[in-house]
Formats: C-alpha cells, sequence, structure tokens
C-alpha cells in the first residue's frame, strides 16, 4: 500500500500502540502455557500476565474489584453474556436511539423469544440524549438501563454520569457500552455508577482484535448466570458451572495472546495519560470540522461545533451533495484516505440523526494523526466534492 491516511479507526485502530505485536509473539514463542490448568513455572506466568491485565482493567475503569473483571472476546460477547446472564421472563430494558447493534440485535432477539420487553429513549438530530427521556421511560419491570459511552456514528458521547444517578436512585442495574470510548475519555464505574462495561480490546484500547472484558459491580456481580458453559480448570469435580468469579464467565480458554497484547497497550495508555490522548483527538476533530465546515458541499452529521471538545470523541460522519456515500467513500481509499461507509451497524441512530437509509461516511482519528494530516484529508476530501 502506498500512501495513506487511515481515518477509519472507529472499526479498529490501526497501529496498535507501540509494542502490542512483540508481546503477543513474545507470549507465543516462551511457549504459550494455558493459565489455571497447569502446575509449572510457565503457566504460573501467564497466571501473573491474567492477574494483571485484570488489574490495569481494573484501574483504569474503577472496578469495585478485581474478581469482577472477566475477559470476554470483545463488546459483542460481553454484552451477550451480559443480557442473556441478567434478564429474565417479563423484564424491562431502557436503551437509546444511537446504539450500536451489540445492543440492539441482543435485546431484539430477547423480546422475539418474549423474554423482555425494551423501549428506546430518543436522541435529538445531533445524537445528544437527555437523560429525562429515560426516567420517562421507567416501569416497574424496568431492571437495567444500557447506553452506548459514545455513539459510533456521530461520535456523540452519552450523559453517562447523569443516567448513572438516575438508575442508583431508582434502583435500576446500569450498563455501558464503551467500544468507542474506552481509552480516550475517562469512564468510572464507581462515580458513574455503572453496574456491568463492556469493553473491546482492538479500538481506542489500541489493543488486538479477539480481547476484550466485561466488568461488574457487585449486585450485577450477584445476580449474572453464565451464559457460556464448560471447563475453567477450577473446581473440575463440578458438572456445573462454578459460582466464583471471574471463573462463572470464563468458560474455556482464554484469547491469552491477545490478551499479553492488550496489557502492553494498556501500558502505553497510562503512559501517554487518558488527557493527552482526549486533547489530542479533540485538536484533530476540531480542526477536521473548522475544515469541512468550509466546504459548502460537504454536511456533518451530528454535532459540528468545532469548540464542542467535550460532548464527542473522534468520530465525524458526512454526506457531500450529489454523492452517494459508497462512491465518495471509494473516491476517497482511491486518494488514499481510508473511511468508513454505510450505517455502521447502527440503522436506528442513522435515523436519530436524519442519515437513513443512505446512511454516511465516518472519519474516525488516532492520537497518532497530525494536524497536518487532517488538513491533507480535509484537502483531498474538498477536492474530490468539488470535481464532482
Ligand atoms: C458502539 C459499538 N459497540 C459495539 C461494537 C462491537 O465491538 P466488537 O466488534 O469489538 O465486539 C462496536 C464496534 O464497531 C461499536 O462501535
Amino acid at each position: 500500500m502506498g500512501f495513506f491516511i487511515n481515518t477509519d479507526q472507529a472499526s479498529t485502530a490501526s497501529p496498535k500502540a507501540p509494542g502490542v505485536g512483540e508481546a503477543m509473539m513474545r507470549f507465543i514463542d516462551a511457549g504459550a502455557f494455558n493459565a489455571s490448568r497447569g502446575i509449572y513455572a510457565g503457566a504460573f506466568d501467564t497466571e501473573a500476565m491474567l492477574y494483571r491485565t485484570r488489574e490495569q482493567l481494573s484501574d483504569m475503569f474503577d472496578a469495585p474489584r478485581l474478581k469482577n473483571v472477566t475477559f470476554s472476546s470483545g463488546v459483542t460477547l460481553a454484552l451477550n453474556v451480559l443480557l442473556y446472564g441478567i434478564l429474565k421472563k417479563g423484564d424491562h430494558v431502557i436503551t437509546s436511539s444511537m446504539e450500536h447493534n451489540a445492543v440492539v440485535r441482543p435485546l431484539t432477539q430477547l423480546r422475539d423469544e418474549s423474554r423482555i420487553d425494551f423501549s428506546l429513549a430518543m436522541a435529538n438530530k445531533e445524537g445528544q440524549l437527555d437523560p429525562e427521556k429515560i426516567v420517562d421511560l421507567i416501569r416497574p419491570q424496568t431492571k437495567l438501563v444500557i447506553v452506548t459511552a459514545a455513539s459510533n456514528v456521530a461520535g456523540t458521547r452519552l450523559p453517562l454520569r447523569d443516567i448513572g444517578n438516575i438508575c442508583r436512585e431508582k434502583g435500576i442495574l446500569f450498563a455501558v457500552d464503551s467500544a468507542q470510548a474506552a481509552g480516550t475519555v475517562p469512564i468510572s464505574m464507581l462515580e458513574d455508577h455503572i453496574d456491568a462495561l463492556a469493553i473491546t480490546g482492538h479500538k481506542g484500547l489500541l489493543g488486538p482484535q479477539g480481547v476484550g472484558a466485561l466488568l461488574l459491580s457487585d449486585p450485577a456481580a450477584e445476580l449474572i448466570q453464565a451464559v457460556i458453559c464448560g471447563g475453567t480448570g477450577s473446581f473440575s469435580h463440578l458438572e456445573t458451572m462454578p459460582e466464583p468469579l471471574p471463573d462463572r464467565l470464563e468458560a474455556g480458554t482464554l484469547a491469552l495472546p491477545a490478551i499479553a497484547g492488550l496489557s502492553v497497550a494498556l501500558d502505553w495508555i497510562e503512559e501517554t495519560g487518558l488527557f493527552n490522548i482526549h486533547q489530542h483527538k479533540a485538536d484533530l476533530t476540531a480542526r477536521f470540522l473548522q475544515r469541512v465546515n468550509e466546504i459548502p458541499q460537504v454536511r456533518v452529521f451530528g454535532i459540528s461545533d468545532p469548540e464542542d471538545r467535550e460532548g464527542r470523541v473522534a468520530v465525524v460522519s458526512v454526506q457531500a451533495e450529489g454523492m452517494d456515500p459508497s462512491e465518495l467513500s471509494q473516491r476517497l481509499a482511491e486518494a488514499g484516505v481510508l473511511t468508513r461507509v454505510g450505517l455502521h451497524c447502527a440503522p436506528r441512530a442513522h435515523q436519530t440523526i436524519a442519515s437513513y437509509p443512505e446512511g454516511t461516511v465516518r472519519f474516525s482519528f488516532a492520537y497518532n494523526h497530525s494536524l497536518s494530516d487532517i488538513d491533507q484529508v480535509a484537502d483531498i476530501l474538498q477536492s474530490i466534492v468539488e470535481t464532482g
């Protein structure tokens, strides 16, 4: 591949944090020993690596205790394990109109199986959600509120702390899909009153694909039942899943090389500082918005104000006048700018921001982009839409 600028970071971060690939290779080359299954040095080393990564996740997201940090393959599996493990017949769930299909599809399947009902709190045209919309939907059967921390379509952040406070006050569990926010903006389970935090390792956390986590509050940890059953290397005399966490939610062999990579990525984020990462990505986004706001043929969906640095993450959706989004994305790719086009697994979010059914071209930025990268992207976009 020749010249390119990858502004498709919301799909998966690329490149990963420095040292991630080496850490994965090191794990494999050192023997790739399994955890919790052998009583020899290599197995203990793996156990220590797992323990340390749990600690890193727990520190970054303020989990109440280490055993409540359970590994999964990403947000998708974490949310399925959560929703199927916690919801019972007759339960009601509230979610937002900005959700990814990782939230919407398991909820819809549960509803189609006549197990639960759910309601949608509607965001405004910029993708912002008024927490009062959630209050209006609460029923006596409401067990869970689940929202994304930031939209993968418009980049809009949802008001986690306000929603967490409402849930705490009403005795409702609060779950968050952190896919587009983790590693960029702070999320605290304790301060935001989050009962279940679904994490994916390969986006803002700058780790490899195949690893994620589900972090639980104590009440959620008590309620959740195992959905995936199998061996845990512990309590092997039992033919049922063991009660203690994390074992209850970690049947089968974990994605150990990916966890080794994630651990290095989490170290890098810690050293770089979440604040610095967010500020730089906010600078990039502000510059991009300034530039595209000056291109009359380009329309930004969601928040277009470059000054709103806290209300969003570095994800911007656009359409160009008179040009199909697929054609624009294709032309951008030919000029070396990688984007994602379409509905981004979130059709309802596009309905909310009025970009349905055609979808948008989505630009998403990384810490290692520079302002001159952003200018180049904007120049290329401008020349494509001006020449038609
Ligand atoms: C908001 C949101 N939720 C969930 C997911 C699913 O993440 P994963 O595929 O890593 O499970 C994504 C990924 O695109 C996302 O953007």
